[in-house]
């Protein structure tokens, strides 16, 4: 027999959040209520959060996480903000009298955030569409939560949550949570009452604010967008209630009553943001032919993976996208079939060369399950590696297993801890015993003797085992790809029309080999496929990013005014990377033109580029 790799669970390192100051170990929240009102003439979100906490130890400390916000009073404490550091301000609540283990009691925290901050985009009427309302909306996810409100923000501790909010009328506000009540008040306020019934994390705290309507789709879903978006927006997703079926036939019923979809302006810095009931996205996922529409199963998979069963630290974020890779990718097979499914598993594997090859502007390494140092924001280290080196490892045991039963494993999984956390020791201990529970001795021993374990989730390389997902259009693609390098003219382009994944992955490998090329190939590739003018953003990523390094100047100006119109990372930070590298004082002037326009988080990015 071939020498055993088996592995010993004391292989699996034990994950820890190291980028909360909270004791959340000798003290935790269960609820938490809102209070806001939400100033536009101040750009900033006024009130007071109750956090319903229950003592696990004897405690008079309270210790939480802060950033950017103005502490006003908490009847019953005192407090102590400690300096700024990378992962915010620690802020020491200390208690009037003692609170012994196994107590609950109340901290209500009067407070307002700061104009400037780092989770709230508070814009101008001038950037959004319809230009007569300002615009707000939140982005938490990972350690951000703690600009938005004092608390224990790790995903570790999971609240139900309630929420009141003001706001001047008609602007509507929405939470990650579902409307109980609205109200207009005489002086020209809305009031709006909000429950969300799930335990979530800290994270999946959102708030949204502007002048917003909405679209039903089917029995539990809709979109909300400004009036003059939301019809279009409205066809886009007109599948939506179908993902959301889907999703359970593969899953289970999801644990939620609505699923809507908020389309922000195009500041958003990510594709999706999974926040429970409103998932908030980006307009670059409207492209007028369904041809993005995956960005909504992926969030909608995140109801069960990730939101209802959410990574116990950051270090096991992988729990959270890869598995909502994965079955994303499951999703898309039933509704579009097999080879949308191997494009599916293409692609991942191309972005996660893009990772090793330094191409995205983000040199995070290929590390499925990495370490963080004391205090280190997560933004550090987190990447396209956890979404599909994690999505490989699944598809790998599925292999292994068979279809039928992972999926039962899964469901196993995430059912058996009613939402809750989990890490990837955890994980690895259940995947063990139901192989054990599952097989005779000889063949649980053979199953796990294939799975490398150590360097699946340690090693900073590609997968260990990459399958053959070759399909027929595929390998068209590739010698289309071949003839091009080799400055002939390829027959056949018909294999791109109507199929705008491939034409993605034909661009995105143009990136990957980028040396390969020179302006006159794109030139001819561009008069043969008008690339330049398709409306997909993940088609034009790769193919704007080789213009640029190859000097394909004729569409040079369409790429700034692209850099000025599309704020979502995955864009913006490769084509930075590309600009500074061939011509860095242009890269520096576009980004101090729009730099009013880009996200926080996104600014920060650009500027470790620019260094
Ligand atoms: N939860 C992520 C977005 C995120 C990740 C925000 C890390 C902050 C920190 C979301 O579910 C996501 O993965 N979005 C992708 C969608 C894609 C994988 C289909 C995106 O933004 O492109
Ligand atoms: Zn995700």
């Amino acid at each position: 027999m071939e020498e055993s790799k088996a592995f010993s669970l004391e292989d699996v390192r034990i994950t820890d959040d190291r980028s909360t100051f909270s004791n959340y170990k000798e003290v935790k929240t269960n609820k938490i209520h809102f209070d806001w009102f939400v100033n536009f003439e101040t750009s900033q979100l006024e009130g007071k959060v109750t956090l319903k906490m229950t003592a696990i130890t004897d405690i008079q400390t309270v210790i939480l996480d802060s950033w950017q916000l103005n502490i006003i009073n908490i009847p019953g404490a005192t407090f102590k903000l400690g300096e700024e550091k990378d992962i915010g301000s620690k802020l020491e609540v200390i208690l009037d009298s003692k609170v012994t283990s196994g107590s609950n009691f109340d901290l209500e925290i009067e407070y307002t955030t700061l104009p400037n901050s780092s989770a709230l985009s508070w814009l101008q009427p001038d950037q959004t569409l319809d230009k007569e309302h300002p615009f707000l909306f939140s982005q938490s996810q990972s350690i951000y939560a703690r600009c938005v409100f004092p608390c224990q923000d790790t995903p570790s501790i999971k609240t139900t949550y309630t929420g009141k909010t003001k706001v001047k009328s008609p602007l509507t506000v929405l939470l990650s949570a579902d409307v109980v009540s609205e109200e207009t008040t005489e002086d020209g306020f809305k009031i709006t009452e909000f429950d969300m019934p799930m335990p979530i994390p800290s994270y999946l705290v959102s708030i949204c604010a502007g002048n917003l309507s909405f679209r039903k789709i089917g029995e539990r879903c809709g979109v909300y967008a400004e009036e003059s978006y939301v019809d279009t927006c409205a066809e886009e997703f007109e599948d939506m209630e179908k993902f959301l079926k889907v999703g359970e036939e593969i899953l289970f019923e999801y644990p939620l009553k609505n699923y809507f979809v908020v389309i922000l302006p195009p500041s958003f810095p990510y594709g999706g943001m999974e926040n429970p009931v409103t998932t908030f996205a980006t307009p670059t996922i409207v492209v007028g032919d369904k041809s993005a529409v995956n960005v909504v199963c992926h969030e909608i998979t995140h109801s069960w993976t990730g939101n209802y069963l959410t990574n116990s630290n950051w270090e096991d974020f992988w729990l959270n996208e890869g598995f909502t890779r994965y079955i994303e990718a499951k999703m898309v097979h039933r509704l579009y079939g097999e080879n949308a499914h191997k494009l599916h598993l293409k692609k991942g594997l191309s972005s996660l060369q893009g990772v090793l090859q330094n191409k995205t502007g983000k040199g995070a390494g290929c590390v499925l399950v990495p370490e963080l140092n004391e205090h280190q924001n997560p933004d550090d280290v987190l990447g396209s590696t956890q979404y599909e080196k994690g999505y490989y490892f699944l598809y790998y045991l599925e292999l292994l297993l068979t279809e039928e039963k992972f999926l039962e494993f899964i469901r196993n999984y995430l059912k058996t801890r009613e939402g809750g956390n989990i890490s990837t020791r955890e994980f690895v201990a259940e995947l063990i015993d139901f192989i054990k529970s599952n097989y005779d001795e000889a063949k649980s021993q053979e199953i796990l003797s294939m799975i490398d374990l150590k360097e699946w989730l340690y090693s900073g390389e590609l997968p260990p085992v990459i399958h053959d997902s070759d399909f027929e259009e595929w390998k068209q693609m590739e010698v289309i790809f071949d003839q091009f390098k080799d400055g002939k003219d390829p027959a056949n382009l018909d294999i791109f029309k109507e199929n705008v994944g491939l034409l993605i992955a034909f661009t995105q490998k143009i990136m990957l080999n980028e040396e390969h090329f020179d302006s006159n190939i794109l030139a001819k590739i561009d008069e043969a496929l008008h690339i330049s003018e398709n409306k997909n953003c993940e088609v034009l990523v790769g193919w704007y990013y080789a213009a640029l390094k190859l000097d394909y100047s004729v569409i040079h100006d369409q790429i700034y005014k692209f850099l000025g119109e599309v704020g979502r990372m995955k864009f913006v930070l490769p084509l930075f990377k590309a600009l500074t590298e061939v011509n860095k004082e242009k890269a520096e002037s576009i980004y101090d033109d729009n730099k009013s326009f880009y996200h926080a988080i996104c600014k920060g990015r650009i500027q470790k580029i620019l260094a």
